[in-house]
């Protein structure tokens, strides 16, 4: 894929259905009892995984235009699968259903593609495995494939030494299964979906601070989910809308859950235009629509707290901060390194590439902007949100930059380059 610079960006933007709320209504509406219909669910490949996975544990998924329906079960509806189950790409997947296959009363083997074998699952195996859960990696290297035995699981509490929204989601969803309560308590606050959309279930899952807890055999009802849009899909629109000269965008439909915000802070400290319109709840989770007009960025420095809030958008803030002025330091971000690729590698190398002056550090990156970029060619190493992020640098660049593998887009967002396209101005 060639990207060629854009002269000015305007029009307005529907932002497609948040990925990690997607798979969560695929995940609590197959535990529940009775249909759960989705609107604005995410078709990207990482969601369909999600599908394909429950629909072999013998869920009825309906896939219609208007809607996902999903014929719930119960928490102990599902059954073997017959066969390994492929989550793709995705480790929202492959963690949380973890959590749900550790207390069901047959054995699964769970695989994935070349990247997902190198993610880290001993941060879901050792405390599934404190839990009770009879859980393995194929290997012996703490990543997939995952043989996951029926075994009897019991309430704990959990000190996790990592803010991730995907171990703290496994094992509220194996304390569903476990005799007593289980709770976790996280260093930093992750996102809250899985809180919240499992009491919407009829869950007893409460939060207070950085712990969650939930209390075993909630009986689930289906639900009518509206899915809002998804912040982390907004970001390349946002960085596009700042850094593109001449540019006004109206996007539309975003989640602003505070535990997702985080872009929206760091933007704001970089002087960004950005104004939130709009904003209501949809299916209990805070959205609005952002007008966003160009602007000159200044660096600014990015760590502690705010890193969860963001973790995901950090690839296309770094975008931002080698056009912005002045130093822009990302630290506490070692996380990026366990992503779809390591993160900190990835755009560094990609940044370099195209002229920025960029160092890699322990736990993120000094990035000195303000230096004209040019075209380069962009190794994502499969990495969706490298793609996607280096395709909005292209757009401010100097020459038509070439994007490898630039397909992988459609993890999280099919339509991207149309869409990123459609508001170019000719
Ligand atoms: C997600 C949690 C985050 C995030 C990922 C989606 C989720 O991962 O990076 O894209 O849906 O729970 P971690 O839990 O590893 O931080």
């Amino acid at each position: 894929m060639f990207i060629q610079p854009a002269s000015s960006l305007k029009g307005s933007i529907l932002i497609p259905g948040d990925k990690s709320i997607s798979h969560r209504s695929i995940m609590f509406g197959a535990l529940a009892e009775g249909c759960t219909e989705v609107t604005h669910f995410l078709q990207g490949a990482d969601c369909l995984s999600t599908i394909a996975c429950f629909q072999k544990l013998g869920i009825a998924i309906e896939n219609t235009p208007e809607c996902i329906r999903i014929h719930g079960k119960g928490l102990y509806g599902l059954r073997p699968p017959g066969c390994s189950l492929d989550v793709g790409n995705s480790g929202t997947t492959a963690r949380l259903i973890s959590g749900i296959l550790a207390g069901q009363p047959f054995a699964t083997t769970l695989t994935g593609d070349a990247s997902i074998q190198k993610r880290p699952m001993g941060r879901i195996i050792a405390p599934l495995r404190e839990m009770g859960a009879d859980i393995k990696s194929l290997h012996e290297n703490d990543c997939a494939p995952l043989c996951i035995n029926s075994s009897k699981l019991k309430g704990i509490h959990y000190h996790s030494p990592v803010a991730s929204a995907q171990v703290k989601s496994c094992l509220l969803l194996a304390g569903m299964y476990a005799d007593g309560e289980t709770s976790i308590t996280e260093p930093v606050l992750s996102r809250n979906h899985t809180e919240l959309m499992l009491a919407a279930f009829g869950a007893n899952i409460k939060s207070s601070n950085v712990t969650a807890s939930i209390q075993p055999r909630p009986h689930l009802t289906g639900q009518k989910i509206d899915v809002p849009g998804d912040i982390s899909s907004a970001a390349y629109f946002i960085a596009a809308g700042l850094l593109v000269p001449n540019s006004e965008l109206l996007i539309q439909n975003v989640g602003i859950n505070p535990t997702r915000d985080g872009m929206l802070r760091a933007a704001k400290a970089m002087h960004a235009n950005i104004t939130p319109c709009n904003t209501r709840v949809i299916s209990g989770e805070p959205v609005c629509d952002l007008l966003v007009k160009s602007s000159s960025l200044d660096g600014t420095e990015i760590g502690g707290s705010l890193i969860p809030a963001l973790i995901d958008e950090l690839p296309v803030i770094a975008v931002m901060a080698a056009y912005a002025n002045g130093t822009t330091i990302i630290k506490d971000a070692a996380e990026l390194k366990v992503k779809e690729s390591n993160r900190i590698d990835t755009i560094v190398n990609n940044l370099t590439a195209m002229g920025a002056d960029a160092v890699a550090t322990d736990d993120g990156m000094i990035i000195h902007g303000g230096k004209p970029l040019h075209a380069a060619q962009i190794h994502t190493h499969q990495d969706h949100r490298i793609a996607m992020s280096f395709a909005v640098a292209a757009l401010c660049a100097e020459g038509g930059t070439e994007i490898l593998d630039a397909d992988c887009a459609c993890i999280s967002y099919p339509a991207f380059y149309r869409d990123i396209n459609s508001l170019r101005v000719v």
